[in-house]
């Protein structure tokens, strides 16, 4: 008979970021029994996912050290942030073995991911861009869409944690193809919303009913995903975060320079981003991007400033 084998803990993987999106992948993780390291840079917004059940690291550094599986994921802001949390003097890359495997879901362009890779490669350490499809609630759901590159290899590293939180994973080839794909579909939701709240303005001016217009357009040629995602929004003029308005525009500036990198019109997109500039000038930057519509209302007269949104945005 053989004498039964020692338990084998299971190994824990590492994530950076906590916000929107990084909390709710957190969870589905948690949820699945995975043992997580994880770190936030404004600490307090942590603790949440600590008492779920993750090691909460005082530094990226030790997320990288406790990351008994050799992966840690990432998902912040933004190229800078992505850099700060990977390469800073407590970085995750300092805390990583030659062998390891960083998987970054924020939203990049390909020649960021691609400049990530390159510094991760001299430590020996292996990247895949996974940049994800949908919101919040989706994250929740765990039905999120991953748009990944990178090599074949280290994508089936990563699968089974991704499996956790998304319901479909493509490999879109090497490092840069998952941001690419990411760019590419932001340009289309960012768009969407703001041609719908430019369609509902108009519908205003017009003397036509809001909530009328949503119900009619819901039903015509007219109607987009974004368009019912965001219904409600539109109708109560209210916008908590699902998606921040200034992390729209980023994506839409993405969208531009990779534009201008491959020689493609991004025309469109400039104008959707003036959109967002305007919104973020007017203090709307942290509320959910469906927001670009109060700007697009008539302002109160004899003030330079937006109307104020129905109900307060988060
Ligand atoms: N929300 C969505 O619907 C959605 C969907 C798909 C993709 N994305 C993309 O996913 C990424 C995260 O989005 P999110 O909605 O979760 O954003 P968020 O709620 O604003 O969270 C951003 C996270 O990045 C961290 N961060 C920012 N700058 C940092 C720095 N310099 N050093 C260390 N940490 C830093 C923040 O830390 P603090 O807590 O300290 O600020 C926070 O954890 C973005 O690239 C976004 O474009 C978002």
């Amino acid at each position: 008979m053989h004498a039964p084998s020692p338990l084998v803990p299971p190994l824990s993987v590492g994530l950076v970021g906590l916000g929107l999106m990084g909390a709710p992948i957190a969870r589905r993780l948690l949820a699945a029994g995975v043992p997580l390291v994880v770190y936030n840079r404004t600490a307090e917004r942590a603790r949440e996912i600590g008492e779920a059940g993750a090691a909460v690291a005082d530094r990226p550094i030790d997320v990288g050290r406790r990351a008994s599986a050799g992966i840690v994921f990432v998902m912040v802001t933004d190229h800078p942030a992505v850099r700060a949390v990977l390469f800073g003097r407590n970085g995750v890359a300092r805390g990583l073995s030659a062998g390891a495997l960083v998987v970054d879901l924020s939203t990049v362009s390909p020649a960021q991911s691609r400049a990530t890779a390159e510094r991760l490669a001299k430590r020996g350490i292996h990247f895949v861009d996974a940049p994800v499809g949908g919101s919040t609630d989706l994250a929740e759901e765990g039905r999120l869409t991953v748009f990944a590159g990178g090599e074949a290899a280290d994508l089936e590293r990563a699968r089974p944690y991704l499996e956790r939180f998304s319901v479909r994973i493509e490999h879109l080839g090497g490092v840069g193809g998952g941001s690419s794909m990411k760019l590419v579909n932001n340009l289309l939701t960012i768009g969407h919303v703001a041609l719908a709240a430019e369609a509902l303005a108009l519908a205003e001016g017009l003397g036509l009913d809001r909530q009328r217009t949503i119900d009619l357009l819901s039903t015509g040629g007219g109607r987009s995903t974004m368009l019912d995602r965001k219904a409600d929004m539109f109708r109560k003029r209210s916008y908590p975060a699902h998606f921040r308005l200034r992390l729209a525009d980023k994506d839409v500036r993405l969208v531009e320079a990779a534009g201008r990198d491959v020689g493609r019109s991004t025309r469109l997109g400039r104008e959707i981003r003036r959109l967002y500039d305007a919104a973020i000038a007017a203090g709307l930057g942290d509320a959910d991007f469906a927001a670009v519509f109060d700007t697009l209302l008539p302002r109160p007269s004899g003030t330079g400033a937006p109307p104020p949104p129905v109900a307060p945005a988060a």
